[in-house]
């Protein structure tokens, strides 16, 4: 039996074996949740032992990572896996129409909190793995896994593990499984993801909420003072006002143009996709443009004030809100967040103290876009989807691939093998079930492909 029908012949187990997975509430953002990651953690490292792995649980300072290895030979190629298996707060929750955590198969359509972000991707490469001892006995090369569970949280304490496990980690190539194709039936190799910044943002008002009618009109409100301040970040364009923000931003190149309008995204379609009547953004550039190729900031959450049933009549004593900016290469993140902390504070109103705090922050990368490595990945794409993949950035950011490159000097094959419309971070995220089944058959294929490679 080869790898491939190995996997064909396992259908109902792999599923099994998913949804146990799945089931995990490995919420990295909210600390009630961090008994679940620890659990989440031991099934991996569990399941990696199983399919034939030497696994363990690394601590850190935050969630543990799980690390695995197979060593077969020192003359083989090493691949180092990376993947999370932390996920996204599932809330609303009256939103879902199945449980988050209660994965089911609807219409060959998988739902769940992390059935594409990132289980039901970096489960392939288990399986994958699991098929070619099963079949073969042994692997075709040498495979590492490095699986975090801080990914969806900035993945703050990666760096330090990584750099003091420099020699473990040694590889020849990255893979990573967290993104998505082109669109359904058009898989692709991403070479480009964005960066991110978080930045949040605190106004005070009165030391307590205070009657509105009594002190209305006498006072500055936070909330409003807020709005004034987000409101200023932007123009009527949707360009950003901030001094030096395009600074370092390379013109979107002729080439880009060409090809990106070659990939013809219906923007009706993008928007009835969302239910919006239409599509927005910063004047003069395309969908594909603004998501791969400018940067952004964008409001992600607004507290203050009453929130409750019925009326309230009071001016807050406070309000808060959560930035986060995308980067694109060439744009130094620090020096964005300083330069949007400047500018937040100029346009702070007065009878009002604003404070802000600066987070996380992430660097665009790009990788390769030719060579043996990205080959390989092609005809694994190939024969996991069926047809020649495309070539495709991402408008989202995964924090340690840069650090591959800066800490281990590797490229990373990006592979993702979800749909932007499978509802990552939103309620009823979901992996429909070809792309699952697709996604597993890269995998397998990706093992064979990449042990043929010279480096
Ligand atoms: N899998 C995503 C990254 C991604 C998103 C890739 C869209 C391709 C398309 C990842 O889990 C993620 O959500 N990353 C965060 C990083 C942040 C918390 C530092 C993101 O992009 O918001
Ligand atoms: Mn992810
Ligand atoms: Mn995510």
């Amino acid at each position: 039996m080869s790898p491939a029908e190995y996997l064909d012949s396992q259908k109902e187990q792999r599923l099994a074996d998913y949804f146990d997975f799945l089931r995990f509430k490995s919420v990295s953002a909210q600390s009630k949740h961090t008994p679940d990651l620890r659990d989440c953690a031991t099934w991996v490292k569990d399941h990696l032992t199983n399919i034939g792995m030497t696994a363990e649980i690394c601590e850190t300072d935050g969630h543990p990572v799980v690390y695995a290895e197979r060593i077969v030979s020192d003359d083989l190629p090493t691949v180092l896996i990376y993947g999370h298996y932390d996920v996204q707060p599932p809330e609303p929750l009256d939103l879902w129409k199945s449980g988050p955590f209660e994965p089911v198969m609807l219409d060959d359509v998988i739902y769940a909190r992390g059935a594409t972000d990132d289980k039901g991707q970096v489960f392939a490469h288990f399986k994958a793995l699991e098929a070619h001892i099963q079949a073969s006995g042994e692997l075709p090369l040498n495979v590492k896994f490095m699986i975090e569970g801080e990914e969806e949280v900035s993945s703050a304490n990666l760096p330090k593990f990584i750099e003091s496990n420099l020699d473990k980690l040694k590889a020849d190539i990255v893979v990573v499984s967290d993104g998505s194709q082109f669109a359904p039936g058009k898989p692709a190799v991403t070479y480009g993801l964005r960066g991110i910044v978080f930045i949040e943002v605190k106004v005070t008002g009165p030391d307590r909420d205070v009657h509105s009618g009594s002190f209305g009109g006498a006072i500055e409100n936070p909330i409003n003072a807020l709005c004034e301040i987000i409101a200023g970040l932007k123009d009527e364009n949707h360009h950003i006002t901030v001094d030096g923000y395009y600074d370092d931003v390379d013109p979107v190149t002729d080439l880009e143009k060409e090809s990106w309008k070659k990939l013809a995204v219906d923007e009706k379609e993008y928007a009835k996709g969302l239910g919006l009547p239409e599509v927005v953004g910063e004047k003069g550039f395309t969908t594909l443009e603004r998501t791969w190729r400018r940067p952004t900031l964008d409001i992600n959450g607004i507290t203050g004030g009453y929130q409750g049933e019925g009326a309230k009549t009071i001016i807050p004593s406070w309000a808060t809100c959560k930035i986060t900016m995308r980067m694109v290469p060439s744009q130094d993140p620090s020096k964005v967040s300083a330069a949007v902390v400047k500018k937040i504070k100029e346009l702070a109103p007065k009878g009002v103290t604003v404070e802000v705090f600066e987070r996380e922050a992430t660097p665009a990368v790009e990788t390769p876009t030719d060579g043996p490595w990205l080959e390989a990945a092609g005809r694994a794409l190939k024969t996991g989807f069926g047809v020649d993949p495309l070539c495709m950035k991402e408008g989202g950011s995964i924090p340690v691939v840069g650090v591959f490159k800066e800490l281990l000097g590797l490229n990373t094959l990006l592979l993702g093998f979800g749909q932007h419309d499978d509802n990552a971070h939103s309620p009823n995220e979901k992996y429909r079930y070809e792309d699952f089944e697709g996604g597993c058959r890269t995998a397998v294929a990706l093992l064979d492909e990449l042990s043929k490679v010279k480096s």
